[in-house]
């Protein structure tokens, strides 16, 4: 499966032929300056919880690439009150099968409201089933036991995990949570966008590393394949 680091929590995952990009966050990222968002062309998008720094671009892309929404009700609402009409309504604990795999909508301990300050729904994580692998893309989150019934029902090839720390779990817990989830291969996100967040990346390796677990930093615009 190609993996694209788009940059904070945004990442393009091609999965079955589709592409399917998570929380677009790339015009406010000064750190993403570099990347072109006219090229970015999903089919798919899929948006974690409401706050901006995970779809501060979602109007621009969807109407661009005609791609279909996959998130919260409330989100799905919102955006279709803007005219991003036929978005795929979810809520947690349900699943639901596309033409590229199976969307499962995860809890995330975190927070989630639109720029206004309306509600935005329970932010949540996503875990997705295909031929082409499974993994877990876990939004902003804190460590939480909900983790532990991922494996349950799903044997994860790959995890997608916030690393930086004060808005979401920082990279002792996500090594933990790599555990609970059952799952070797880390891609580290939510880093270093923020002075908040700013992570010592030869440190987080070397911790995985020690716990006898791969994790991925690729750069921003980087793809890799796994
Ligand atoms: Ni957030
Ligand atoms: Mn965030």
């Amino acid at each position: 499966m190609r993996v694209t680091n788009y940059g904070h929590a945004c990442w393009m995952l091609e999965v079955n032929g589709k592409k399917l990009l998570f929380d677009p966050f790339i015009s406010g990222n000064e750190l993403a300056k570099h990347i072109d968002i006219a090229i970015i062309k999903p089919d798919y998008i899929l948006i974690s919880h409401g706050h901006q720094d995970h779809m501060a671009d979602v109007i621009q892309i969807a109407k661009a690439s005609g791609a279909t929404l996959i998130s919260n009700f409330e989100i799905i609402t919102w955006f279709a009150a803007k005219g991003i009409e036929g978005g795929h309504p979810m809520n947690h604990g349900g699943s639901k099968s596309f033409d590229f795999g199976k969307v499962k909508m995860v809890n995330a301990i975190h927070s989630s409201s639109f720029p206004d300050g309306s509600y935005a729904g329970n932010p949540a994580g996503f875990v997705i089933e295909s031929n082409a692998g499974n993994f877990y893309f876990a939004g902003d989150t804190a460590l939480t036991m909900d983790m532990q019934i991922i494996p349950k029902f799903t044997k994860l090839d790959f995890a997608l995990l916030p690393l930086g720390d004060n808005f979401t779990m920082g990279i002792d817990e996500a090594l933990m949570a790599a555990q609970w989830v059952e799952c070797n291969t880390i891609i580290g996100m939510h880093y270093d966008t923020f002075g908040y967040i700013v992570i010592d990346h030869d440190a987080a390796r070397q911790a995985f590393e020690q716990a006898g677990l791969t994790l991925h930093l690729p750069k921003i615009g980087e793809s890799i394949e796994i």
